[in-house]
């Protein structure tokens, strides 16, 4: 270790230790941080914009890839990930280190299956933490960015600019308009005064006057939401529920503007679209493959979680985040699906970044437990099920939920259609 990185990873630490691990303000508080935490100012390790780190993810990564799985960690360090282990963070956007998850299997005598880890989500380069380009797709899918620069700051904002002012019943984007005082993440995050505005959502672009990230992409349209105060968390019990409220697939559709229409050549599944009376009536009874007797009041699964309606409204966003179980109603008819009912945002522990086993067979679920290769149930230890994992693994790939559905359970696509 460098010296510059002992000292990065020294202010990461001085940040915890005055802080407790929940405290939403310690670095960025909502907006930019500290100019030392990213810069040096006469001894960096990147010429270009004199970074801590060798280029701009690896800066980000000194205190967002550290050891440990707690709170702002989103990337588990490849030590702490040996084969057979997961990665340890279960934030709602996903730890990037899935995508050095690759699984060997042979789910019939005499075939192999290699499902590579860069197709577990966003590959972002991050040269000191061995992150690479993503070598299938060159360009983003359904879209033309670069994928060689996709990095944090293609859709975070390093220097925190966009903000919210106005009350929480009807806010105000603005790149400039009055200091932030915090963050505006939170379902705790402070309503802002006048004269006052709070960090956007994730510090995440929404403004075309912020200018282009790396990657040159302006965004247009802000990603709404609310995430509740703790929320890199076991879901074994209680769901961690981010309330997403408007412009979610249309911040997504930025970079994929192809995935996004239905008269596009990829003929894509609809979003932003309204989940109405069908899709709502069977969302709320659905429990598990072949059983409907569930109820709208405990139906919410943040494995398959919808857009509230079309809000912006942060009071009721507020009172839609979660994480001690007390908000789990399903979905009213207003609400919508959207990306990020199938994807996470970083990355995931399944092809293409969904959210359960999409793709890989006809059942996520066996024998009634998560499948793995070292699963006691002969059923659910067969490679065709467990496709490489160990029953940490998938375990972790839901975010440590129980198995909760059918004993045979086929893909959550169910949890909106009720095929199975
Ligand atoms: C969270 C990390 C982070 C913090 C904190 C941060 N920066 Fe930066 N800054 C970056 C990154 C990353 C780039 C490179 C952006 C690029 O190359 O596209 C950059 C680029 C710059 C640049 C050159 C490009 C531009 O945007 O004009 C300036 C000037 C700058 N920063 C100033 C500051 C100042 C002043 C502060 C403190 C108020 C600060 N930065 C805090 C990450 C940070
Ligand atoms: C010096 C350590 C450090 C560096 C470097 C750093 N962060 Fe952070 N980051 C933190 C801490 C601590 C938190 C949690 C407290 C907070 O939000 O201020 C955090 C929180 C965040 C959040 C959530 C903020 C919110 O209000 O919801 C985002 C998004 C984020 N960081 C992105 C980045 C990106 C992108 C970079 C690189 C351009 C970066 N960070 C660099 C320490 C760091
Ligand atoms: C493709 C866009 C994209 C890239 C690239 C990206 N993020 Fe994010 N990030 C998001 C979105 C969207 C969310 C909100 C996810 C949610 O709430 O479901 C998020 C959430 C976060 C959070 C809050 C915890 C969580 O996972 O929900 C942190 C911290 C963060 N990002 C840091 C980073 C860092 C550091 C990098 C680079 C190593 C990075 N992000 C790269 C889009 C991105
Ligand atoms: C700043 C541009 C940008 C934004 C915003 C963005 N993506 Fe991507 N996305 C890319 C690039 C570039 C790739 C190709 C590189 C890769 O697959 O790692 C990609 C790849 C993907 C993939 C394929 C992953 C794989 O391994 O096959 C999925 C799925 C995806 N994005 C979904 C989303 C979703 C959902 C959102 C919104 C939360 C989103 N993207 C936002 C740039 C972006
Ligand atoms: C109903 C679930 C669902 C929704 C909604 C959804 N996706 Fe997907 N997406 C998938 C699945 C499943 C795949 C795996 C490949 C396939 O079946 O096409 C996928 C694949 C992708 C890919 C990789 C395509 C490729 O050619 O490699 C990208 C990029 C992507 N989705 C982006 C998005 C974006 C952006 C949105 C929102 C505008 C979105 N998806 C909405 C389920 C969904
Ligand atoms: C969050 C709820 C939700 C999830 C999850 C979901 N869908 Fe859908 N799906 C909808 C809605 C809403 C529609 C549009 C209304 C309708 O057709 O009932 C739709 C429509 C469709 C259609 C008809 C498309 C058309 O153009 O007529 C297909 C096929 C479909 N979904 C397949 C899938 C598959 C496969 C998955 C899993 C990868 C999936 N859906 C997951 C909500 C969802």
């Amino acid at each position: 270790m460098g010296t510059r990185k002992v000292y990065t990873a020294l202010i990461a630490l001085f940040a915890m230790i005055l802080l407790p691990a929940t405290d939403s303000r310690a670095f960025h508080s909502g907006g930019v941080a500290e100019c030392t935490g990213c810069h040096h100012i006469h001894d960096a390790s990147s010429s270009s914009s004199l970074l801590t780190g060798t280029d701009i993810s690896s800066t980000c990564l000194n205190c967002h890839g550290a050891s440990g799985a707690s709170s702002y960690r989103i990337s588990t360090p490849d030590a702490d990930m040996p084969a057979g282990t997961p990665p340890g963070n279960r934030t709602p956007g996903g730890d990037f280190g899935w995508l050095k998850k690759t699984y060997t299997y042979s789910p019939r005598t005499g075939t192999t299956s290699v499902e590579a880890g860069e197709m577990h989500g966003h590959n972002i380069v991050a040269a000191d933490f061995g992150y690479v380009a993503d070598s299938r797709n060159t360009t983003a899918p359904g879209g033309n960015m670069d994928s060689a620069q996709l990095s944090c700051n293609s859709c975070h904002d390093n220097h925190g600019r966009l903000r919210r002012t106005g009350t929480d019943a009807a806010p105000v984007f603005g790149i400039t308009g009055a200091p932030i005082i915090g963050s505006g993440s939170y379902k705790n995050s402070s309503v802002p005064a006048a004269g006052q505005a709070v960090g956007a959502y994730r510090l995440l672009r929404g403004s075309t006057l912020q200018g282009a990230g790396s990657g040159g992409k302006t965004f247009n349209v802000v990603f709404n939401a609310v995430a509740p105060a703790t929320y890199n968390r076991s879901e074994a019990t209680t769901h961690t529920r981010v309330a997403y409220g408007r412009g979610i697939s249309d911040w997504c559709a930025t970079c994929h503007p192809d995935m996004h229409t239905a008269t596009s050549s990829k003929m894509t599944h609809p979003v932003n679209q309204m989940l109405a009376t069908v899709v709502t009536n069977i969302y709320n009874k659905y429990r598990g493959s072949g059983n409907a007797t569930g109820t709208t009041a405990t139906a919410y699964d943040s494995i398959v979680p919808f857009q509230s309606d079309n809000l912006i409204n942060y009071t009721t966003l507020k009172a839609q985040a979660s994480d001690d179980g007390s908000v789990k109603s399903g979905p009213v008819g207003s609400d919508r699906v959207m990306c990020l009912s199938c994807h996470r945002a970083h990355a995931s522990g399944w092809e293409y970044m969904t959210r359960w086993n999409a793709t890989g067979n006809e059942f996520i679920a066996v024998d009634g437990v998560w499948p793995g290769t070292d699963s006691p149930s002969t059923v659910a230890s067969q490679a065709k099920y467990a496709q490489g994992r160990t029953v940490a693994e998938t375990t972790k790939a839901y975010n440590d939920k129980t198995m909760v559905y059918a004993s045979y359970q086929r893909s959550l696509c169910n949890k909106c259609h009720a095929k199975d």
